[in-house]
């Protein structure tokens, strides 16, 4: 059965004339360096410091502002609405050591937790990688966060300086007395209040001089909070070390020449943002775009249009909403400057890779596979490589990935079983924050268990089959249907909550709450209105149910855990398993 989609898949296989690509690949020959590949090769593209110490940011930044790249475009920022500012290596490179130097004069000590709570803008950029640079712990927030999701970040990391803009403050400050830790607030935009710092006015007074502080490669760089099945949140913690290999998959797998004019469309919240956004491009010494505002078709065009963009790394939802809005539209830009294409977060449907066949000129879609938790892409299609639509590709050289059982034996090829990795590459997480337990779930039987179930096919490729968890994918952002769930279950209306995703042609899955009405409380459009608005408003803007069922009851376990499971299978038309445990 699997064998027979993917032979037909493999007909569809879209290969690359190498005299046609524009540039040649800087991966050569992807099954030569599968074999011959070590991780110590990786260590000599980045630069490190006597002793063997090494800093993510001097890295990304210092290496090329005191270099020949001094002068070289290294930011175009674009605020959405037709203001522009560029800024080089070297300007980035004083605005990193300004941001280090402020961290410095208020005493925060190493590894300590520096938030940012921002827009999309150059002070994210600049504060993000100068907290990095002075050997702080950085962290950026996601700005449709409501003030629960705050909270639960702040607290658990002990955040200790939080920067953010007079626009954004009020949801910190709904939550502000519940964190003792957070000491500095520094406000972007010329207004701070009693008791905040003001960024223009610290970054003005800061010298532009400050040595990146040599790390231990095993000191930490930056943390994202991501979900899980249960609980909150958890801190994904990155070390210095990860460089290595963020260098090397830009180069390898995005593939960046040094005339290149990069865009990445993720948000500085999420690990793409960060890792491809920020981190990869810089250190391979590349001019990259960010685009503020919203997502709009129109403007998206224009971006790659305007600006030259020659290598695009986005996510298959703006990919479907791009192709929903019919050909017409990219028709009317020049989008010639296109070399290579990216996604990732989601599986990249077939039509998309396609349709990106015919928009763009023959430049199909290359999706990447990859998580927060391993801080690099680790499979995906190589430009070198043919591409299968639908498959997320080849293992990165240096990465065993596999298929298996639920001990842990390896299944042969064409069975569908759980995506597993071996531990131990560069820029693996090297820690949840204040929850080793956590930490711990992940590894079994030698491996690293990503959650995801996938299969391979008999050319060694790589297919997405599905979550073995109950984490869901809304528009490719990762959603853990326990926090939705709790807050759900603080509006006045609702008793109990169970939160699945549900598949959906546009975002991939869609949030689905399954409710218990409060005696008192009735059915109506209005009222779901008003908790879809409650749950955006108090946990995240892109995190709330677009679909709401009043039920009677919900199927739990008998020690009370709300069985997802059952009110998916139910909501699929799906069989409904092993209901041994359930209450009644
Ligand atoms: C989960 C990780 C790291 C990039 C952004 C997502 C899903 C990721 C693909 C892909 C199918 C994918 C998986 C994975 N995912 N890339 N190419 N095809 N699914 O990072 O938020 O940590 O989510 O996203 O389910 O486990 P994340």
């Amino acid at each position: 059965m699997a064998e027979k989609s993917t032979e037909l898949i493999h007909s569809a296989m879209i290969t690359k004339d190498p005299s046609k690509l524009r540039l040649k690949p800087n991966l050569q020959d992807y099954e030569q360096s599968r074999k011959n590949f070590k991780w110590s090769d990786a260590d000599n593209m980045v630069d490190w410091f006597p002793g063997g110490k090494i800093n993510m940011a001097y890295n990304a930044i210092d290496r090329h502002a005191k270099g020949k790249k001094k002068d070289k475009i290294a930011l175009i920022f674009d605020d959405g609405q037709g203001h522009v500012e560029k800024f080089t290596f070297g300007q980035l490179g004083a605005l990193t050591s300004k941001f280090a130097n402020v961290l410095k004069k208020l005493g925060i000590k190493r590894q300590e937790r520096v938030f940012f709570f921002l827009q999309r803008s150059p002070e994210l950029y600049a504060g993000f990688l100068g907290a990095i640079k002075y050997g702080a712990i950085a962290s950026p927030m996601f700005p449709a966060f409501g003030p629960d999701a705050i909270r639960d970040r702040l607290l658990d990391s002990g955040a200790v300086a939080l920067v953010t803009d007079s626009e954004l403050k009020s949801r910190v400050y709904e939550v502000k007395n519940l964190l003792p830790e957070l000491k500095h607030m520094i406000i972007v935009g010329k207004d701070a209040a009693a008791g905040e710092l003001s960024w223009e006015k610290e970054m003005a007074e800061a010298s532009d001089m400050f040595d990146a502080t040599p790390m231990d490669p095993e000191e930490f760089s930056y943390m994202l909070y991501t979900s899980g099945t249960t609980g909150k949140p958890k801190g994904v913690v990155h070390a210095h070390k990860d460089i290595v290999q963020i260098h090397l998959s830009t180069n390898w797998v995005l593939d960046v020449h040094d005339e290149d004019v990069y865009w990445c469309t993720a948000d500085l919240g999420w690990v793409t943002g960060v890792v491809y956004g920020v981190i990869g491009p810089w250190s391979n010494g590349v001019t990259q775009v960010g685009l503020g505002g919203r997502f709009d078709p129109e403007r998206w065009f224009k971006t790659i249009q305007d600006y030259k963009i020659s290598v695009w790394y986005t996510a298959p939802t703006a990919v479907r909403m791009l192709m929903a809005k019919g050909d017409d539209i990219p028709k009317k830009y020049d989008l010639s400057s296109l070399r290579a294409n990216y996604s990732v977060g989601e599986p990249l449907n077939p039509e998309g890779v396609r349709w990106a066949m015919e928009v763009f000129d023959s430049k199909p879609f290359h999706d990447t596979w990859w998580q927060t938790e391993t801080g690099s892409i680790l499979i995906t299609n190589f430009p070198e490589m043919p591409i299968k639509p639908g498959s997320m590709g080849k293992p990165l050289p240096g990465v065993e990935a596999a298929i298996v059982d639920e001990n842990g034996n390896v299944l042969p090829q064409g069975e569908e079983g759980a995506l597993v990795l071996r531990p131990g590459w560069p820029a693996m997480m090297r820690q949840i924050w204040n929850n080793p337990a956590k930490y711990n779930e992940y590894f079994k039987n030698g491996w690293y268990y990503t959650g995801d179930t996938a299969q391979i096919d008999k050319d060694g490729y790589f297919w997405y089959v599905g979550r073995a968890d109950d984490v869901i994918k809304t528009a490719g952002e990762r959603v853990g249907p326990f926090e939705v769930e709790s807050a759900l279950i603080e509006h006045e209306a609702i008793v109990e909550a169970g939160v699945i995703g549900k598949p959906d042609e546009l975002r991939g899955n869609i949030i689905k709450a399954f409710i218990v009405l409060s005696p008192g409380f009735v059915d109506s459009p209005e009222l779901k209105e008003e908790i879809q608005k409650f749950v955006k408003k108090k946990l995240a803007g892109h995190a709330f149910p677009r679909e709401i069922e009043v039920v009677k009851s919900l199927p739990k376990t008998r020690s009370g855990k709300i069985m997802r499971r059952l009110l998916r299978a139910r909501e699929l038309g799906l069989p409904i398993g092993d209901t041994s445990t359930l209450e009644d």
